[in-house]
């Protein structure tokens, strides 16, 4: 009897603490003219739940409180928009004082000079630095023949194997970039960096506390290796007497024709950078193609054709070039569909500089905004019968812009 007196204390008091804590968290923020919403616990707000439900927490709170909702989300108090004429007046307000907004374990990891840390004529800069890395003619000459030849290899044992997807298309767009990056030494760097750059990864998407065995402890310890490795090669490069065949590494290096001179950190920053958004959007855009393809034979047919229809124009083992790349119509719509119907990037963060109004909602100083465009993509009056992937509708869509 006494145990269970004792257990059922112990639960009436934990209760007690737990509606407690929601409830002074919820006053902590319970500021005149900020929308509605939940905050949910003191530092964690609603993290978990954010990570762990992805879309259909968003679809419940939009239930719950309409468009646009306050949250607490990475560490930080959150407006979400899923409003479409909210989103675009954000999104085009950055000189009214809303910049860029990722997460402080993002920022901490991926580095300050990284594009989505700075702003004003710093980002002009970092960005016309890594433009200048994809100009028409380089996408022409490095760009498409590398990634040719490296897919030509990647998927050359594949045949009578249970294959992975996920592990593959991960290890293709992590692989596939560092080749870009630094041609002849990615083979040998590939091993050491990719489990750090798993961990870097992870990092980016917790809670920033700094304790050890947490995601953001090894994130942050895997980003100093990763910046220890690429030190190492920028100064391999540097003493060695041969010249290096072209790649990204040395056009940083050598300030991309030396319009933008940066400096080793920065460079290491672009890196990174380059490597991490080409990383989870590459990979998992490819990812859903093939389980697309898979699910719908006549589009697998028709890419099929399009396909053979090159190969037959060509001496085999020809490499691809770039008129066989622009004539790959049906090819290029699987592609837009695909992006469309999977929603690789829900949204883009922002964060507010001075307090504003939004809406008729008045936003604190430094409070996030979920810009939430995920539901474009599923909006009938754009795209009828949304939830079917139909590469064909992309076809129909381009006549119809060279008619207009
Ligand atoms: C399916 C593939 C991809 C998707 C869906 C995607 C999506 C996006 C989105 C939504 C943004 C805007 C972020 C914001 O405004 O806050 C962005 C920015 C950016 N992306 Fe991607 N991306 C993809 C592939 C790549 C690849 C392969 C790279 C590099 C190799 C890359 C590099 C960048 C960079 C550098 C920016 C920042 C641009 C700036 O701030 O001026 N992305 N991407």
């Amino acid at each position: 009897m006494a145990v269970l007196i004792v257990i059922i204390g112990v639960v009436l008091g934990v209760c007690l603490l737990s509606t407690a804590l929601l409830r002074w968290n919820e006053m902590k923020y319970n500021k005149k003219g900020l929308p509605p919403g939940t905050m949910g616990w003191p530092l964690f707000g609603e993290t978990t739940d954010f990570l762990k439900q992805g879309p259909s927490f968003m679809k419940n709170q939009r239930a719950r409180y309409g468009s646009v909702f306050k949250s607490h989300i990475l560490g930080c108090p959150t407006i979400v928009s899923m409003d479409p004429e909210l989103n675009r007046y954000i999104l085009m307000s950055e000189s009214k004082g809303i910049l860029p907004g990722y997460p402080q374990s993002m920022l901490d990891i991926l580095g300050k000079s990284n594009i989505a840390a700075v702003h004003g004529p710093a980002h002009k800069n970092m960005r016309g630095a890594l433009l200048s890395l994809v100009s028409p003619s380089i996408i022409k000459h490095q760009i498409l023949p590398k990634i040719d030849e490296f897919m030509t290899s990647h998927l050359s044992n594949w045949t009578d194997q249970i294959i992975d997807i996920q592990q593959k298309t991960k290890e293709m767009a992590l692989l596939s970039s560092l080749k870009q990056i630094s041609g002849i030494e990615s083979s040998s760097l590939s091993k050491e960096f990719m489990p750090e750059f798993c961990k870097l990864v992870l990092g980016t998407l917790s809670l920033p506390i700094n304790l050890p065995n947490t995601n953001y402890h090894r994130g942050l310890q895997a980003r100093k290796n990763i910046v220890r490795m690429l030190g190492e090669l920028i100064d391999e490069r540097r003493n060695s007497k041969e010249t290096h065949e072209e790649d990204m590494l040395s056009l940083l290096m050598s300030g991309v024709d030396n319009r933008y001179k940066l400096s080793d950190e920065e460079i290491i920053d672009q890196i990174i950078t380059i490597l991490y958004s080409g990383y989870e959007t590459v990979s998992t855009t490819s990812m859903m193609a093939v389980k697309y393809l898979h699910d719908h034979p006549k589009v697998l047919q028709e890419l099929r054709k399009e396909h053979l229809g090159i190969r037959e124009r060509k001496l085999a083992g020809d490499p691809l070039d770039w008129e066989d790349y622009k004539s790959m119509k049906f090819t290029r719509a699987v592609i837009f569909e695909t992006s469309r119907l999977a929603t690789i990037v829900n949204g883009v963060l922002r964060k507010t500089t001075k307090e504003m109004e939004l809406n008729g909602f008045v936003i604190p100083e430094g409070w996030r905004i979920y810009v939430y465009t995920r539901e474009i993509n599923y909006d009938p009056c754009l795209y009828p019968d949304p939830y079917t992937f139909n590469p064909w509708r992309w076809l129909v869509r381009c006549v119809l812009l060279v008619l207009i």
